[in-house]
């Protein structure tokens, strides 16, 4: 058996739209192991949700969503099975976190019918049984009274409480894989710490493997195990948090970590100047070129492929990392790491 929950092969999600092609997800690869927390990390519009979206065969049913590419579950294609086999696996061992909880909570049922929904259709658990899970899906994370609360709607409860409610949803049938789509964005800085909190003791617990999408490096930092970065529909890097925070390579994950504050440094905040391509009108070249302060002639022309750096499972799409071009001065490489550069 596979190491590996999960393995992401060449995914491109586009889009046929009025103005032309939009491509949101643009070839993109990556692993997650079991019990792993894989960050995907970038600004907002690179393509996250859309990523998160076409694992979960959210999109891909219309004509103008032309999704390709392998999603492998344990080892089957999930972009093969049919919509009713899809509709077993996505809630089941595979659940999703939405940012905003009311995505997840309809209104007009209490909180813990709909959680216990989940065992009884996915488990053909009977009601009492369903409903006792429920209640013990609400205890793990942390909410205060939960057979009462269990009997509650989404309206009596706070915001943080509901994506408390939607991650005790997302746990119900014992997943190994959840992906979280900026699941703290929505939520004040206090309650985001327990949210993020409950998911880390989650997964030290269950070892529930989670693929957490965000546009914060705080969230990463505090919770992750590996990092994929992306731009403009692409992953530009990928590595462990070590990797990446200690020995980023790619400019634009420079950039990231230099545009947001680090404990213990005094250092000027640096935002990343210019804003990413046109989805639908890319360049031919590198698509961080026209924003890279280490722009080269070959960048414009051809776009670098994602290739291994020093370490072992660190790669980088850069051409400052080709043969050639960093000849005899990878401590300079270095220096362009976060705190030399600017
Ligand atoms: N259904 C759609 N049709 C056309 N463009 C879309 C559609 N859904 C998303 N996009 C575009 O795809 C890009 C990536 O979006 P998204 O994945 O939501 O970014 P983020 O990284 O912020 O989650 C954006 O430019 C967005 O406008
Ligand atoms: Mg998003």
């Amino acid at each position: 058996m596979s190491d590996y929950i999960m393995e992401v092969k060449d995914l491109k999600t586009h889009f046929h739209t009025k103005k032309g092609i939009v491509k949101a997800v643009d070839g993109v690869s990556f692993k997650v192991k079991k019990g792993e927390i894989l960050a995907i990390v970038g600004e907002s519009g690179c393509g996250k949700s859309v990523t998160s979206q076409s694992i979960m065969r959210l999109v891909g049913d219309k004509k103008s969503e032309e999704v390709t590419g392998e999603v492998l579950y344990h080892g089957e294609d999930l972009m093969k099975k049919s919509r009713l086999d899809m509709q077993k696996v996505r809630g089941k061992d595979l659940s999703m976190i939405f940012q905003d909880p009311m995505t997840s909570l309809n209104p007009a049922y209490t909180v813990g019918t709909q959680i216990a929904e989940m065992p009884m259709i996915h488990e053909k658990k009977g009601k009492k049984s369903a409903w006792n899970r429920a209640v013990e899906m609400l205890t793990k994370v942390g909410i205060p009274s939960p057979a009462k609360r269990a009997e509650q709607y989404p309206h009596q409860f706070s915001g943080g409480m509901r994506q408390r409610g939607v991650i005790a949803m997302s746990l119900a049938c014992d997943p190994d894989l959840i992906i979280a789509d900026e699941p703290t964005t929505a939520l004040d800085v206090t309650i985001q710490a327990q949210v993020l909190d409950i998911i880390r003791d989650l997964r030290d617990e269950t070892g529930t493997a989670i693929i957490m999408v965000t546009h914060d490096l705080g969230v990463v930092a505090e919770l992750c195990d590996r990092v994929a970065v992306m731009y403009a529909g692409k992953i530009v890097e990928q590595g462990t948090i070590e990797d990446i925070f200690d020995r980023p390579k790619h400019p634009y994950t420079q950039g990231l970590l230099n545009s947001v504050p680090r404990p213990g440094s005094r250092e000027r905040l640096k935002p990343i100047e210019g804003q990413p391509p046109n989805l639908h009108d890319l360049p031919n070249g590198c698509r961080f070129a026209e924003r890279c302060p280490f722009v080269m002639d070959q960048c414009i022309e051809k776009e670098p492929d994602l290739l291994e750096a020093e370490s072992k499972g660190h790669t980088v799409a850069c051409w400052l990392e080709e043969e050639g071009n960093n000849d005899g001065d990878r401590g300079n490489t270095e220096g362009r790491g976060t705190e030399k550069v600017f």
